[in-house]
């Protein structure tokens, strides 16, 4: 599959260090438009970064969070992108949790670009209809402001798609990607577990935690410490990225059979930080567990 030759008239009339984002209903192709745009520019010999927010079906990081990295090689698939850094939202949904994404896309474009990416390229929730989906694209527009904003065209999207182009934004209309199909409820759970154990990579570290050295608090909720206690095995949480501030490390709260409660923690991660961190951050968002592998998220 290509992209055509009005979109890549589009592409062609970017400013440098280009910001496009990609918006659409749930199944319409957004992902795989994204895989092609990125495709595209590498044949342009640009240096292309994703912003993946959609924090149901995460292609890049485990879903749960917003994450970013740069495209090394010719993908088929976000998938295959190697996560460069994640920001905790919590929920697989962005009901209710519009801020911390827009927090979330506006660090990892920040960072991306920062970083040195020529393009980079955002992809988001089908959320896009009613009060919630306008207000989150809307808000995720103001915090990014990019050069071209690509709506996967359904008549679902008209009301967003007049909104933003209200505000100033740059809006081109193509059809949703020929092919792409309605997801099952289930076929959604499944690959949600299959990013988190991909994330965990299939023999994670257990990292110990001492309760009286660390802070575990409520991602932007209550400052007073969470009783640990009360933390169910399977929790997601995230620690600070020791090496770029305002990024978090995913991490899964798990308990030890038979100790004593709150006697010693223990989290999931793929690879464990050089240094202890201060603080763990707990979020609502719990994912079943069978040993060290995630069986439903
Ligand atoms: N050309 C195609 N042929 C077959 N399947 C496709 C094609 N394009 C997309 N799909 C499939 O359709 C589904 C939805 O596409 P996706 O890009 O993930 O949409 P979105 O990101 O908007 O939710 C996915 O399962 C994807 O693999
Ligand atoms: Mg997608």
């Amino acid at each position: 599959m290509k992209i055509s030759a009005a979109l890549s008239r589009e592409l062609s009339n970017l400013p440098k260090q280009a910001t496009v984002m990609v918006i659409g209903e749930v199944d319409t192709g957004k992902s795989t438009l994204l895989a092609l745009l990125a495709r595209w520019f590498r044949s342009q010999s640009q240096h292309v970064a994703i912003v993946d927010a959609d924090v149901g079906q995460a292609d890049i990081g485990p879903p749960g969070f917003v994450s970013y990295g740069f495209v090394e090689h010719d993908i088929e698939s976000l998938q295959s992108v190697r996560r460069q850094d994640s920001y905790l939202v919590g929920s697989t949904s962005p009901y209710n949790r519009g801020l911390n994404v827009v927090a979330g896309v506006q660090a990892c474009v920040r960072d991306a670009r920062c970083q040195g990416s020529d393009v980079t390229l955002v992809d988001t929730t089908g959320l896009v209809k009613g009060i919630s989906g306008i207000q989150l694209k809307c808000a995720k527009a103001e915090a990014i402001k990019p050069d071209l904003i690509i709506a996967l065209n359904t008549p679902g999207i008209e009301p967003l798609t007049s909104c933003l182009k209200q505000l100033g934004f740059r809006v081109s209309r193509f059809l949703p990607i020929p092919g792409a199909r309605i997801r099952t409820a289930q076929e959604r759970k499944h690959l949600r577990v299959s990013r988190w154990n991909s994330y965990l990579g299939g023999n994670p570290h257990k990292m110990e935690i001492d309760p009286a050295e660390v802070k575990v608090l409520r991602w932007w909720g209550e400052s007073r410490p969470v009783d640990t206690e009360q933390v169910p095995n399977g929790t997601v949480v995230a620690i600070p990225d020791p090496n770029r501030p305002g990024f978090h490390i995913p991490c899964v709260w798990t308990v030890t059979e038979g100790e004593e409660a709150g006697s010693r923690l223990s989290l999931l991660v793929p690879e464990p930080p050089e240094v202890q961190p201060g603080v763990v951050w707990v979020s609502g968002y719990k994912l079943g567990l069978e040993g060290n592998t995630v069986v439903s998220a």
